[in-house]
Order: structure tokens, then C-alpha cells, then sequence
């Protein structure tokens, strides 16, 4: 069966190799990122997907676009990837760089735009009958991380994983299943080229999990090789 997804955050990284996985498996692709006219690999592979996938343009903060795309969308949507996300200052305490703009950034971004998609898109969630949200979130947003550095990456995260719990004990009864991810440490602009696996790599793993989710894993924070993790 055929299924659609929305990717935020598509135009690169993993958000790219997303989507790339999802058209060429043979489903559909719903594709937002802030800038289309300036997102090349993402229109290329919209152009030859022979009308499978479409791009919009939203900031995932700003939820009224999110809510001009949603008027538009007249199918159901199976799956709705918060994936778009943003890393500020990496390092401590004293790092001039966590300043009250970078931390209302990284909060806003990582926490409130899952919150602002899953909300925009929740009628065509209805409409699917297998529908699943699923959070890009981050190992940096257990408790249990043990790091001393990215204080308000790690706090956007957690707070991300915490919001997961909640609108999955809140869609619960609607059938939505809500969980969120590790996708690895991954060779993004994010990740750097030292990381551990490639956005390809784990694009594929989390596809394969998101294609398996059911509602007896919503609520949990899984690594994208499917691994339960502690929130
Ligand atoms: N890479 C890793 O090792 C790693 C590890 C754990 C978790 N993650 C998470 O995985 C997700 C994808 O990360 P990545 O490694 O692919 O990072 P990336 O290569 O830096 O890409 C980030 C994506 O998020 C988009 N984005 C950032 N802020 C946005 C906003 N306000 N509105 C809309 N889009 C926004 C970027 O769009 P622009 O091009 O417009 O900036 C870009 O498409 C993130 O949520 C990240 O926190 C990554």
C-alpha cells in the first residue's frame, strides 16, 4: 500500500536522504523546507518523481504557514516527519554564544515546530488509516546523555521527547501513534564529517522503523536500528 509522507526539514541531510528513500520506495512525498528556490537537490528529485512529491515553503516555527500548506493538502497524510531541527551553542556554561536569541531558536525549532506540524496536518492524520508521527529527536535529549556542553540543544530535545509522551497519551484514542527518534550520529552539516553513519544510512533505518511503527510503540523514543532508549 501506498503511503504519504510530510518531511520538514527536507532540503538536506537527513531530511534529503528521507526523502529521497520515500520516493524511491514508491510513496509519496509531501516535502517542506524554508526555502524551495534555493533547495536544488530536493527540486531535483521532485522533478522526476513523475508527480509523487511536492515541495512547500515554511519555517517550521511559523505555524501559519504550516497552516497555508495544511489548506492545500487535500489527501490524508500517513506519516509526518518533524525532522527539521537546529543546533546552537555546543559548548558550556561559559559560552557567550548561549544567548537569549540562539536559546529561543533551538527551543522553538526543536520543540515547538513538532508541536506547530503535528498540529497543522492533524485532520489529514485522521483522514489515514495507518496514521504515525514521528519526532526527530536526539540521544543529546535523554536524561541519561551524561554530557556537559550543547546545554539548550540537549534541554530542546528532552523537551521534544517530553512533548512526544503527551501527544501520544493525547492521540491515543484517535488511533495516531506518536514516537520519537535517534537517528545516529550522522556525516551532516549537523553531525560533521567525523560522525558515524551516513544521512543515507540512517534515513533508511528510520524509514524501515516509521514503515513498522504501530500504536503499542507510541510514546517510546527509539534508535533508529529500533532500539528502545531511555527518555
Ligand atoms: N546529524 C546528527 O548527528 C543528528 C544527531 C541527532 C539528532 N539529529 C537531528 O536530526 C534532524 C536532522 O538533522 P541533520 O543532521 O539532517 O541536520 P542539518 O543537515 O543541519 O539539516 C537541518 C535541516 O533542518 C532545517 N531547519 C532548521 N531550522 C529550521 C526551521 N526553523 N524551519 C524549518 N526548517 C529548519 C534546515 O533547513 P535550512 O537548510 O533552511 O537551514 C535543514 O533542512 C534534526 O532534528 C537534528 O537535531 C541529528
Amino acid at each position: 500500500m501506498t503511503n504519504t509522507y510530510l518531511i520538514t526539514g527536507a532540503n538536506r541531510g537527513i531530511g534529503l536522504e528521507m526523502s529521497r528513500g520515500v520516493l524511491a520506495a514508491g510513496d509519496r512525498l509531501i516535502a517542506v523546507c524554508r526555502q524551495p528556490a534555493k533547495a536544488d537537490a530536493l527540486n531535483a528529485l521532485i522533478e522526476t518523481s513523475n508527480g509523487a512529491g511536492v515541495v512547500y515553503g515554511a519555517d517550521a516555527c511559523d505555524e501559519a504557514a504550516l497552516n497555508v500548506i495544511a489548506a492545500q493538502v487535500k489527501s490524508a497524510i500517513d506519516v509526518v516527519v518533524c525532522n527539521a531541527g537546529v543546533i546552537s551553542a555546543r559548548g558550556g556554561i561559559e559560552d557567550a554564544d548561549n544567548n537569549a536569541a540562539a536559546i529561543s531558536n533551538v527551543l522553538m525549532t526543536n520543540m515547538a515546530g513538532p508541536f506547530f506540524t503535528a498540529r497543522a496536518f492533524l485532520n489529514q492524520l485522521k483522514s489515514s488509516k495507518h496514521p504515525r508521527i514521528a519526532i526527530i529527536s536526539s540521544y543529546m535529549g535523554s536524561q541519561q546523555h551524561g554530557g556537559t556542553s550543547a546545554h539548550f540543544y540537549r534541554a530542546s530535545k528532552a523537551g521534544a521527547n517530553n512533548l512526544m509522551v503527551t501527544l501520544a497519551n493525547e492521540l491515543k484514542s484517535q488511533g495516531i501513534t506518536v514516537t520519537s527518534f535517534h537517528p545516529g550520529w550522522v556525516r551532516t552539516d549537523m553531525g560533521g564529517a567525523g560522525a558515524d553513519i551516513s544521512p543515507q544510512e540512517s534515513a533508511a533505518a528510520l524509514l524501515e522503523r516509521f514503515r513498522g511503527l504501530t500504536l503499542k510503540q507510541s510514546g517510546a523514543f527509539l534508535n533508529y536500528d529500533g532500539k528502545t532508549l531511555p527518555l
